[in-house]
């Protein structure tokens, strides 16, 4: 179906998810509910770990970009299936080692961590800190003499390119919160200044261009920069750098007018120009980390939600209210994301009807998906919005005191929580 191979229509006209009939999940766990197909995810993390080894010959390592989706299983999940993972918090970082995650497969990010997450991240020996600025450099330096260790480190590199994006999302550019400049040659400077510190070791550069791009060009130009400032390095200051992390930012399908790529077409494109680039300037073959994040579970994962009222305003707008909204996806509301909705147990009905699925938040921006073609909508309908695997629960929130949704996870059929839907005991038990 549409975005996931995952999705399917069963024998009842209901929609289903890896062999799970989604109304009966929503009559087993309630609404709104994630669900999540686990066969799905684990095929994307195996291809992506396949595509290290078709483009790069195995020299490189996948690290799920954990933001997307952060919870204990799913990293479990990605230590079972061998990838390394991104963290950008202490809150991340504490989760995947509580899941047993092994250290040295995590890669620290955070454009401003604090002194606290530092010191979490040299403890717990993470496989390296990639640096944002210099008071970070100096900062995790000292942390680092004080602990009496020497730390990987890699840096976070613009390189002044475009990705074409939204512009929240957009992160490659000059003009952007993240990393350092090439042009202004601070990032040549940040390099040069790690040899006057004696406990960090630049262990590679990286960088991430931005999120849900479609394009290959800003990836192989990116890639392009970027051995290019290996070789300026190992020019200006003898240091080999040894390991070029790439970032994420592969685009999905969310509606049918995507162009979206398979991304072992960026693969191929970029390992090419990486190969290329390498020779052309005279330096080693890095070893390649990727960062994909959304490409592994945005697809691989669904929101059901009751409907609870059809308001037609004639000749205005037809409102279909959902329980839930904003709260458990915010991204229409923050970037004005498109998503694929229908109905679970009408599937295979004509989606014709022209609506708005409204959120119950006290906020008229509360939607999931203005003017969205729809099977007629009726009150205790399921409905179903696709591809909300990534960058929806993790950015989910409480306002108006919702409790968050439980999350559900799907092998072959079988269906088991793996995060419980908050309670109202949840809610106030930080409240004095
Ligand atoms: N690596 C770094 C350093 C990142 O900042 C990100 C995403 C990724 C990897 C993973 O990118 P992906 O493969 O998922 O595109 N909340 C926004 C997306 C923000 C992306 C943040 N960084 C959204 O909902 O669209």
């Amino acid at each position: 179906m549409i975005v996931s191979d995952s999705l399917n229509v069963n024998e009842r006209g209901n929609l289903s998810i890896s062999g799970a009939d989604c109304v009966e999940l929503a009559k087993e766990y309630g609404t709104p509910l994630y669900v999540m197909s686990e066969n799905g995810i684990r095929r994307n993390m195996q291809s992506f770990k396949n595509s290290i080894d078709e483009y790069y010959s195995g020299n490189g390592l996948v690290l799920y970009a954990s933001k997307t989706f952060s919870c204990k299983e799913i990293y479990r999940i990605a230590k079972s299936e061998g990838l390394g993972i991104d963290v950008v918090s202490g809150g991340e970082l504490y989760t995947a080692l509580s899941a047993d995650f092994p250290s040295d497969r995590i890669y620290f990010h955070g454009n401003n961590k604090t002194e606290d997450e530092i010191k979490f991240a040299i403890k717990s020996d993470v496989a390296s800190i990639i640096v944002d600025n210099f008071e970070e450099l100096y900062r995790v330096n000292k942390i680092a003499e004080k602990f009496n260790k020497t730390v990987k480190i890699m840096f976070r590199i613009k390189p002044g390119i475009d990705a074409h994006t939204h512009e929240f999302i957009m992160t490659g550019q000059i003009d952007s919160k993240f990393g350092f400049a090439l042009e202004t040659s601070e990032a040549m400077s940040a390099v040069k200044e790690t040899l006057n510190l004696k406990n960090v070791i630049l262990d590679g550069v990286h960088c991430h261009i931005g999120s849900q791009i479609f394009d290959e060009e800003p990836f192989m130009a990116a890639a392009d920069v970027m051995i290019k400032f290996i070789a300026d390095i190992k020019k200006e200051t003898g240091i080999e750098i040894k390991k070029l992390n790439l970032g994420g930012g592969f685009g999905i399908k969310y509606v049918e007018d995507d162009k979206a790529v398979p991304f072992q077409n960026y693969m191929k494109q970029v390992s090419k120009v990486v190969e290329d680039k390498c020779r052309e300037y005279d330096v080693a073959m890095p070893f390649v980390l990727i960062e994909p994040g959304r490409s592994i579970v945005g697809s691989e994962g669904i929101t059901l939600y009751t409907v609870g009222s059809v308001k037609e305003i004639k000749n205005i707008r037809k409102y279909v209210a959902i329980d839930g909204g904003m709260t458990d996806n915010p991204r229409y509301a923050l970037y004005g994301a498109v998503y694929t909705a229908l109905i679970a147990n009408k599937a295979n009905e004509n989606a014709d009807d022209v609506v708005t699925i409204a959120g119950r938040c006290c906020e008229s921006g509360d939607l999931i998906q203005k003017d969205t073609k729809l099977q007629k909508a009726e009150e205790g309908d399921i409905l179903a919005v696709l591809s909300t695997g990534a960058y929806n629960y993790s950015m989910a929130s409480n306002y108006n005191r919702l409790p968050k949704p439980a999350v559900v996870m799907v092998d072959n059929g079988i269906s088991r929580i793996i995060v419980k839907r908050e309670t109202y005991e949840d809610l106030i038990k930080n409240d004095i």
